[in-house]
């Protein structure tokens, strides 16, 4: 599902790269964790497997797809087609309703509008929020929120899931919940995930560990 080969990454003026010849695989509905000391770099890789940042070399294949040799349209096409994306901070749109965010996937990849109902309303049951899609993300809890950027993740059934840190900012409990609820759907869905987490119990839970060290990748 994910394969990358040679990714090496280098902020201009940085004395070294942040990292170097990185090399590795996320099979068809595998959940990986990636775990590694603050600082060394996870969140920089997420972004250029996601094609938000640019590596300096190697190659990202989605799909069986090189995201490195698409024009960006494209690029951009099967990135919305394909990654599901949830963030440490949310990024819940704040001028939307809960239902509307997580129609916006939706949107970007073409789901006939007579669906849309249908699987947001779904997905809303299945993160607990049955009632909550009219709701103003300004009115929901930290935890709801992550609720809600999970069912946006996964309401356009992609294939990949890149997760950054998506049960940080909630205390230990209600990250255990809403990491279950990630862990069920992308199962149910057999959708793969890469998920940056400074948790051992969240790592435990999924099916690889990949541990990001200044040297490389250790498995
Ligand atoms: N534009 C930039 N120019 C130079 N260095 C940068 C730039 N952006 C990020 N870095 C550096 O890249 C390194 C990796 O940052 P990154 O955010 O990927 O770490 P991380 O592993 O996600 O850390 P954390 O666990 O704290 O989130 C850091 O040392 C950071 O300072
Ligand atoms: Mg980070």
């Amino acid at each position: 599902m994910l394969l990358v080969s040679g990714l090496t990454k280098r902020h201009p003026n940085a004395l070294r790269p942040i990292f170097r010849d990185l090399n590795f695989s996320v099979l068809a509905g595998q959940i990986v964790a990636l775990v590694g000391e603050s600082g060394v770099g996870k969140s920089t890789l997420l972004n250029c497997i996601a094609g938000l940042e640019t590596a300096e070399a190697g190659s990202v294949q989605i799909d069986s797809q090189n995201m490195m040799s698409l024009a960006e349209a494209e690029r951009a096409r099967l990135r919305a087609a394909s990654v599901g994306f949830v963030f440490q901070a949310f990024h819940v749109l704040p001028t939307l309703t809960v239902a509307q965010n997580i129609a916006v996937p939706l949107l970007l990849t073409r789901v006939p509008v007579a669906e849309h109902a249908g699987r947001i309303g779904t997905l809303l049951d299945r993160v607990g929020l049955a009632d909550f899609g009219a709701r103003w993300p300004a009115s929901l809890s930290g935890g709801e929120l992550q609720r809600v950027a999970i069912a946006r993740a996964l309401v356009h059934r992609p294939q990949l899931i890149l997760a950054d840190e998506p049960t940080g900012n909630l205390d230990p409990r209600t990250a255990n919940e809403v990491l279950s609820l990630l862990l069920e759907r992308c199962r149910e869905q057999n959708t793969a995930a890469l998920i940056v987490t400074h948790s051992a119990q969240v790592a435990a839970r999924c099916d690889h560990t990949l541990t990001l060290t200044p040297d490389g990748l250790a498995a």
